[in-house]
């Protein structure tokens, strides 16, 4: 039965230039390179120059995939943007993008998941292609973590860093089946019970602050190699699909050992997960995209291949989407 698929037509992202490697540090805090390496599989991740914003990676990003693509921006009909670290505390860092880019029609709003954000903005996404309320829609991951650091956190300081990827995604006819191109399943989950975790501890109502981040990073570990593997094979399951299908794993980028857990979990081989996390660090929202992005410029990704992108943060918030190139 013919059914509408969101296809994926394009892939872009942005870095700062600004590159600071493990042994940056060692300057200031009592760490390692070998610590964070061995630890996070981290080497260096971008930092925003000052002035930087989350809107301006985005809008980068989001030029990127609409070349990729072939598309002007006035052809789309909507922006998600998902991130943590807006611009201001309002408007929504997707209306800047939409400014930027001189759309003057379509709608734009963001997204907060935390890491999982993408995931749950590409399922928004979704959502609105099937529905017929647009047919074509960008959705950004973008963050400049640097800017809700605790310097003095060595346990934290170290695992961020900031960027965006954005992808095009547009309304494509299926047959209803999983050879369909395009997003073929999604997996949501959050459970706010274990909101004391991983937080920022200021905020508008709250505290009038914006506040830095916080984490329990072995409770957010422990949580992650439990719960990532059981919503990638769980989206999969709702496509008709198994851990055997999948041609590669496009995993939020936070932590290698994570990375390889979930993999050994999914009975995925290493060669077919795409690792960035040792230039990036932990980018939150934007890991995903970005990862997908490097991945389709170093060649890896073959029109027909079925990704299974996962991640979890925040909230905790946590979910899978599954992808047919
Ligand atoms: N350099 C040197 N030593 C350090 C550092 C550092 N940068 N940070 C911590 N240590 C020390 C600790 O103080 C501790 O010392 P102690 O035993 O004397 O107390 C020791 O190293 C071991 O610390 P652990 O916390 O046990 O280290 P662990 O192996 O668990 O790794 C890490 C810590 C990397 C944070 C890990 O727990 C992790 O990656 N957690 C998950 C993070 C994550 O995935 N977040 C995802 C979502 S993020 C989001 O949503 C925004």
């Amino acid at each position: 039965m013919s059914m509408i698929r969101s296809v994926l037509r394009g892939m872009g992202h942005a870095l700062p230039t600004r590159v600071v490697e493990n042994a940056e540090f060692e300057e200031w805090i009592d760490t390692s390179d070998a610590w964070i390496k061995s630890r996070s599989g981290i080497e260096r991740r971008h930092f925003a120059a000052d002035g930087q914003t989350t809107s301006d990676l985005a809008t980068d990003a989001a030029r990127a995939a609409l070349e990729d693509a072939g598309m002007t921006a006035e052809t789309v009909d909507a922006i998600i943007v998902a991130t943590s670290t807006p611009d201001t505390t309002f408007p929504s860092v997707a209306t800047f993008v939409q400014g930027n880019l001189g759309m003057k029609t379509g709608f734009a709003f963001d997204v907060q998941a935390v890491c999982a954000g993408f995931v749950f903005a590409l399922s928004n996404a979704d959502a609105m292609i099937k529905s017929g309320q647009a047919k074509r829609v960008l959705v950004i991951g973008a963050e400049t973590f640097s800017r809700i650091m605790n310097w003095e956190d060595r346990s934290t300081c170290v695992l961020f860093g900031d960027g965006a990827g954005a992808v095009v995604l547009e309304a494509g006819e299926g047959d209803g089946t999983a050879q369909d191109a395009g997003i073929l399943a999604t997996d949501l989950n959050s459970d706010g019970s274990y909101r004391d975790l991983l937080y920022v501890d200021g905020g508008v109502s709250k505290t009038q602050t914006t506040g830095v981040l916080v984490m329990q990073g072995k409770e957010v570990f422990r949580h992650a190699v439990d719960k990532l593997a059981k919503t990638a094979e769980a989206a999969l399951e709702k496509a008709g699909l198994s851990d055997a299908d999948v041609d590669w794993v496009v995993p939020h980028q936070a932590n290698l050992r994570i990375i390889k857990a979930t993999a050994t979990k999914m009975n995925v081989p290493m060669d077919r997960v795409v690792v960035t996390v040792q230039d990036h660090g932990n980018t939150s929202a934007a890991s995903i995209p970005l990862a997908l992005s490097v991945a389709k410029a170093e060649g890896k990704f073959a029109p027909g291949q079925l990704l299974v992108m996962e991640a979890i943060g925040g909230g905790l918030a946590w979910g899978a989407v599954v992808l047919r190139l």
